[in-house]
């Protein structure tokens, strides 16, 4: 059936994933049944900064950039994920996320996110601090991603 189907072609890909390569298989088979699919086309506003977010993307195929005012602040590409901050932190989206050419991505809501990724929470929370690093380089206000 659909689900199995669904199951079936992502469960391989998100152990590719380096965020969610350590989640127990059982964990991972059930954030493999709750994705779904979105293409994005070339330069369309996958995210937007300041907006209030409710949504957690992972690129399956193709390339996006995250931009903070006119700054590109990094780049995406197949296995990347982004757009957990809002999430985790309840806070406005800290940049505006964008497609470059054409973007393939699964996506989850914020409900799912929390019930299906609370196990990884911890390690989503670490990585802040590299956010906090590449913000400072570019002399960028690090309050976006602050509290919490
Ligand atoms: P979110 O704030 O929900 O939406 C914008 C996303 O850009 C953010 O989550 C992160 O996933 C991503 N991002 C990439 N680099 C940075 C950075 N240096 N600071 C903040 N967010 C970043």
């Amino acid at each position: 059936d659909n689900v199995a189907k669904k199951r079936k072609m992502y469960e391989d890909f998100l152990t590719h994933i380096s965020i969610l390569k350590d989640m127990d298989p059982y964990e991972r088979s059930k954030v493999a049944d709750s994705l779904k699919t979105k293409t994005f086309s070339d330069e369309e506003i996958i995210i937007k900064e300041g907006e209030p977010g409710d949504t957690f993307y992972i690129i399956i195929e193709g390339n996006a950039l995250a931009i903070k005012g006119k700054t590109v602040i990094k780049t995406y590409s197949k296995g990347d994920y982004f757009g957990e901050l809002a999430l985790l932190k309840n806070k406005p989206r800290a940049a505006t996320v964008k497609a470059k050419d054409s973007c393939q991505v699964v996506y989850l809501d914020r409900k799912s996110f929390k019930r299906l990724l609370g196990p990884i929470e911890e390690i989503l929370h670490r990585n802040v601090e590299n956010y906090r690093k590449v913000l400072k380089q570019f002399g960028l206000d690090t309050a976006c991603i602050e509290g919490n």
